[in-house]
């Protein structure tokens, strides 16, 4: 089954403006055979009943950067049922210039591994860093204040990695010492040498990820304070060990007090079995400013509105400072919002000037969108324009 939808192109600078995918093509992803969708580097939104495909393509967006994209998936989830591998490739709209994107899961040699293209060279998923930066917001995050301190760990440091590929590398080296530390300690290998060489690669990791969040919440803090009206304003505070350390010690001083916590705490760890201490376990505290109080103790439509407001803030943020707006995927947000609040989000997104995906049963939830966004009708997984 091949569906094709075409656009004319609008012409959006994209060096100052919006990041953004002018086609995307995916191939036995998921419920797709082969799917091809063709848009401008503006709002696009998809409709359709439920089990359609449209948070499917959304997916497929957010695998064209680093990462397991926004349902945290295996590789092998994607696959269609009853194909073996799958593959994804976007003309885009990078941060440089315009690009052929791919992505895909290879299974040469009884292996399954992720591989990427970039303008027909095969790279390292990773080369795709900071290529086309992605934000993301799932019906799954609307426990987000709600849950544990991980998942909030994870959207700010998701948010990093738009801007900052290195943060994602720093993750990788900082919790591969951990786990290697621990593996030792639970073997009871008490090699002190070998256990304080990783306790300082861990350190060295731990505060650079500290100082890249505390950079973000300090950057972003200047826009969330002036969200106004339907996305409210709101305050945020890392809450963490190295993280709030670094706001008053030197950072060769937070990272010598680290590898002193770990060393001392060996014994302890060990029993845990995990890691008590360390960038690992920081929070993202946010509140609403209006009503003086814990976004956990927001309305749900209160709470989605706040998740908007950071994902805003940081799409401004970016726009500021680096002249590129994040792609927004943006899953079934519209209908939990009122309908002012849905028209704010619409008049928002334009204003910004990016490109965002939106998803929803309805077509008539995005009627005051208007002309300003991209139509496509998604059913039994074909997409067909208007
Ligand atoms: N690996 C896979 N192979 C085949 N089909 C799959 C695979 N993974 C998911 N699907 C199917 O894809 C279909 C579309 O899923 P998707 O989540 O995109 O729907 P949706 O349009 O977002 O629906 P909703 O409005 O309920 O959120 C579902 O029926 C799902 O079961
Ligand atoms: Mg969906």
């Amino acid at each position: 089954m091949v569906a094709t939808a075409t656009k004319d192109t609008a012409i959006i600078d994209p060096v100052t403006r919006g990041a953004g995918v002018r086609r995307l093509m995916v191939t036995d992803f998921r419920s797709y055979t082969s799917a091809v969708l063709e848009s401008d580097v503006g709002p696009i939104v998809l409709t359709g009943p439920n089990g359609a495909g449209k948070t499917n393509l959304l997916e497929a967006v957010s695998m064209l950067s680093p990462g397991r994209g926004l349902r945290r998936a295996t590789l092998s989830a994607m696959v269609r049922n009853g194909a073996t591998r799958w593959a994804i490739a976007a003309e885009a709209e990078t941060t440089e210039g315009a690009c052929a994107i791919g992505t895909g899961l290879n299974t040469d040699n009884g292996m399954e591994r992720r591989v990427a293209r970039i303008d027909g060279e095969t790279v390292g998923p990773a080369a795709l860093g900071g290529l086309l930066p992605v934000s993301w917001l799932t019906p799954q995050m609307d426990r987000l204040f709600l849950d544990g301190a991980s998942a909030r760990r994870r959207f700010v440091d998701r948010l990093i990695f738009g801007f900052d590929p290195g943060h994602a590398t720093r993750s990788n080296a900082y919790e591969k010492a951990m786990r290697e530390r621990l593996r030792l300690l639970k073997d009871g290998r008490m090699d002190t040498a070998w256990l304080s060489a990783l306790e300082a690669q861990m350190a060295e990791h731990g505060v650079a990820i500290a100082a890249a969040r505390r950079a973000w919440s300090l950057r972003i803090g200047g826009a969330l304070r002036q969200m106004t009206g339907a996305f409210p304003a709101a305050e945020i505070a890392l809450q963490g060990l190295a993280e709030e350390a670094l706001a008053t010690q030197p950072a060769v001083q937070v990272e010598e007090d680290l590898a002193t916590r770990w060393r001392d705490g060996r014994g302890l760890d060990r029993h845990a079995g995990r890691t008590a201490a360390g960038p690992h376990r920081s929070d993202l505290l946010v509140r609403h400013v209006a009503k003086d109080i814990p976004a956990e103790q927001c309305s749900t439509g209160e709470q989605k509105a706040l998740l908007i407001s950071l994902i805003l803030a940081d799409a401004r943020m970016q726009l500021a400072e680096r002249g590129v707006v994040p792609i927004l995927l943006l899953d079934e947000v519209a209908a939990h919002l009122d309908s002012a609040r849905r028209s704010a989000l619409f008049d928002e997104i334009s204003e910004l000037g990016g490109q965002a995906w939106l998803t929803g049963t309805d077509r008539q939830l995005f009627a005051t969108f208007g002309t300003r966004a991209q139509y496509f009708g998604i059913d039994g997984s074909l997409v067909t324009p208007g």
